[in-house]
């Protein structure tokens, strides 16, 4: 399949070399993910009501309702759909002469758009290219600017994964996720329904799975690591139906998406031994659904035969529920304490000859991976299912980095990339303060945007079974739909383009300029996302004068920027920021900005608290280098509460915690003082888990406070050449110490702040 795109790419280059250098000067194409090959040209089509919808074969005329039915929600206009073909119309016609499944071709000129494609996915790709060059916000009658389009995507898998087991999301939530997909042109929707935190698919022959399995008492409130655990004390819960899954399956189909379903084992299964304890390797009839966040020890047991036959009975009622061609079975995150201390399991691996638990878990898999054959579906799994030995047909999602995905694909077997840094949407979108509680870890859009799913490292006979990448969403910390829309967006529009377009038509800043007209869409969608906010508003700015100017940028380049200096929230009505804004500092100021695109949806609001200071540097000479470390009792819930009874002491020569003071449940004090070279602004940089604080002399410069895993803040400070005396103050409840300060300033690169400018 990839070699087809790669000999039909040669092709697109010859017939259409030069066209697509650029976004062009008509503000109505912008098409996102953008197209191989787009050409506009002279005049434009009118579409009003009565313009028909003309289908060329049978197979097309979902698609033409498709494309009817968007007209109408989008512009108000009536489309009637027809077969035959006509003047004025929208035609959309197979054509074999188009070599990749799904690629397409958009015509559009004075007399008529005509979409032609080899299968009616490549047709529904062309419709919504088509969909995309409407002018944003009208309503009535409408000019489609005449264009010539080639298109077809780099990858065959373009995925997105949901998580429905830590937060349960209804049918009509998935449907309109779904619809988030098919804008962007992704086809493949990986739906997590079983962990172990709930069960969420009907299964019919084990009601208890959702009897028992869908429902927990109660869930974890903060972050994981908010210590001592509270708990909302509400029954939590849902799942669907067959009859719901059927029709999510057929709304999917629709819109030419895939649903891969996961059914995880060995681990991550606690609902399901809840439901049905005798699955487990000692039965607990107590248990419960997790609560908690994390990985569970209640796994299948792998000695049982009645494990197997249960498994082989879900998957017989979940392969007939989706057409697809795989089927996810986890493989992940699966402790091996219970089977290392059970006899049944025990037995299996000295039976099967096995060398270990890893090779019991490769032994499950493979099982499953018959069952799963005999019934026509290929298995996927996540990258643990490698370690003990893959089994022969898997395909490998690699999500602990890329050397899953790189191993498996050098073995002979697809892969699709998932990995943390880049595919992660549970991750940060940014190191501000204003982002919504998440699990950890930093992946904003232009990450996303800059990854390259096939590792150069594979050799080039391997590449092509990269089928493609996802992004996955986990919900532990997304217990409403707003928020699961908002990690997803705009972050899956940077993936859709990853995935479809070729590298060499890829440009970032091109990217958030389209993006522009593309964020107007993701509102008239409903979607709620994350609005790029005004940059260059670090938590904490110190000033040496107390006149001043500040600037702001934004990505969203035709976007407003408001703000306010007293304090209150901006809105539509505040200042318009349109030059540096030029503040006295005699008196603290809290400048406050936000984003306001054109048709007024807003950005969270930034907050930047400005200060005139005149550090004075110490005279006091350089002594030791190194700081002073002091460790607390805890546990604490702030960095402003640590102090009481020390445990220990001595010298850390940076800013980290030395092995010899490691604890959980602690805190500790960072003392001394930092030697600056050069006059000017400094940049620093904390980040912790949990939460720290930094301070020069009794200034707090950098808040980085709360419960957390690995946030960063910043906060700027003018600072003369000299010695500046320094404290970090820092706690952890069950991390076990990740505590670094880096620094930026004239001269100097972002690095951590080397030892030699430590001294206590
Ligand atoms: C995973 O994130 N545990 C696949
Ligand atoms: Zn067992």
């Amino acid at each position: 399949m990839r070699k087809i795109i790669a000999i039909s790419a040669l092709f697109l280059a010859l017939v259409f070399s030069g066209c697509n250098s650029g976004t062009p000067a008509d503000p109505n194409v912008r098409i996102v993910p953008k197209s191989q090959s787009l050409t506009v040209k002279p005049g434009s089509f009118k579409i009003k009501n009565g313009t028909p919808v003309v289908y060329c074969s049978n197979d097309l005329q979902a698609d033409a309702g498709y494309l009817a039915g968007s007209f109408k929600q989008l512009t108000g206009l009536e489309l009637p759909v027809r077969t035959q073909e006509s003047a004025n119309a929208i035609i959309l016609k197979l054509n074999e002469q188009i070599e990749t499944p799904e690629g397409y071709t958009l015509k559009s000129d004075d007399q008529r758009v005509v979409i032609e494609a080899k299968t009616s996915d490549g047709i529904f790709y062309g419709i919504q290219s088509l969909l995309q060059l409407l002018p944003s916000q009208v309503k009535g009658p409408v000019r489609i600017p005449a264009v010539e389009i080639v298109d077809q995507p780099r990858y065959s898998w373009r995925g997105l994964h949901l998580d429905v087991c830590r937060h349960f999301f209804p049918v009509e939530f998935v449907e309109k996720l779904i619809d988030g997909m098919a804008m962007h042109k992704m086809n493949t929707f990986h739906w997590h329904l079983t962990d172990d935190q709930g069960w969420r698919i009907e299964i019919k022959k084990y009601p208890k799975l959702t009897e028992i399995g869908a429902w927990r008492p109660e869930t974890k409130v903060g972050h994981m690591s908010d210590y001592p655990h509270k708990y909302d004390g509400q029954k939590y819960g849902g799942f669907y139906t067959q009859e719901q899954i059927r029709e999510v399956v057929k709304y999917a189909q629709e819109r030419h998406i895939t649903i891969v379903p996961e059914i995880e084992m060995p681990g991550h299964a606690q609902a399901a031994v809840a439901a049905y304890p005798e699955l487990s390797c000692f039965a607990d009839s107590t248990l419960k659904p997790w609560t908690l966040w994390g990985v569970s020890e209640n796994v299948f047991c792998a000695g049982k035969e009645e494990t197997f036959r249960f498994i082989e009975d879900v998957l017989t009622e979940v392969c007939d529920l989706f057409p697809g061609g795989y089927v996810h079975v986890g493989g992940d995150e699966c402790p091996k304490s219970h089977w290392q201390k059970c006899p049944l399991c025990q037995k299996r691996i000295k039976a099967e000859r096995l060398k270990n638990e890893h090779e019991l878990q490769s032994y499950f898999i493979q099982r499953v991976e018959h069952l799963l054959a005999a019934r026509g579906k290929k298995l996927i799994g996540w990258d643990e299912i490698l370690e003990g030995g893959l089994a022969e047909n898997a395909a490998v999602m690699s999500w602990r980095g890329e050397e899953g995905g790189i191993e498996a694909a050098s073995m002979g077997h697809n892969v699709v990339m998932t990995p943390g840094n880049w595919c992660y949407f549970d991750n940060y979108q940014s190191n501000y303060d204003n982002e919504p509680v998440a699990i950890g870890g930093l992946t904003p859009m232009e990450e996303v945007y800059g990854y390259e799913p096939t590792p150069a490292k594979l050799p080039d006979d391997k590449k092509e079974l990269v089928m493609g990448a996802q992004a996955n969403v986990w919900t532990e910390y997304m217990a409403s739909e707003d928020h699961v829309e908002y990690m997803i967006f705009p972050r899956l529009s940077a993936l859709s383009e990853v995935l479809w377009t070729n590298p060499e038509h890829k440009d970032y800043s091109d990217f958030t300029e389209r993006m522009n007209k593309h964020y107007l869409r993701l509102t008239k969608a409903g979607l709620n996302f994350r609005v790029p906010v005004p940059e260059e508003m670090p938590g904490i700015q110190i000033f040496g004068q107390e006149d001043v100017e500040i600037s702001l940028s934004c990505e969203a380049s035709t976007a407003q920027i408001r703000y306010t200096t007293d304090g209150s929230e901006p809105g539509p009505g505040s200042p318009l920021y349109s030059a540096p804004i030029k503040v006295n500092l005699k008196n603290d100021i809290t400048l406050k900005a936000a984003t306001f695109l054109r048709d007024g949806t807003r950005s969270k609001t930034q907050t930047s608290l400005l200060k005139f200071r005149n550090f004075v540097p110490t005279d006091k000479p350089s002594l030791e280098p190194g700081l002073k470390y002091t460790v607390f009792t805890g546990p604490f819930r702030s960095f402003t509460e640590v102090g009481g009874t020390e445990k220990s002491t001595g010298t850390t020569l940076s800013v980290r915690i030395p092995e010899a003071a490691r604890d959980t449940m602690s805190g500790w004090k960072l003392e001394g003082y930092l030697k600056i070279e050069k006059e000017g602004t400094y940049q620093f940089e904390l980040t912790s888990a949990c939460g720290s604080g930094m301070f020069i002399g009794d200034e707090l410069v950098i808040n980085n406070d709360g419960f957390s895993y690995g946030n960063t803040r910043t906060g700027n400070v003018f600072l003369k050449p000299g010695l500046y005396p320094v404290r970090i103050n820092y706690f952890d409840t069950m991390y076990g110490c990740w505590l670094e300060l880096k620094y930026k300033g004239p001269g100097i690169e972002l690095t951590p702040v080397p030892e030699d400018k430590l001294f206590q």
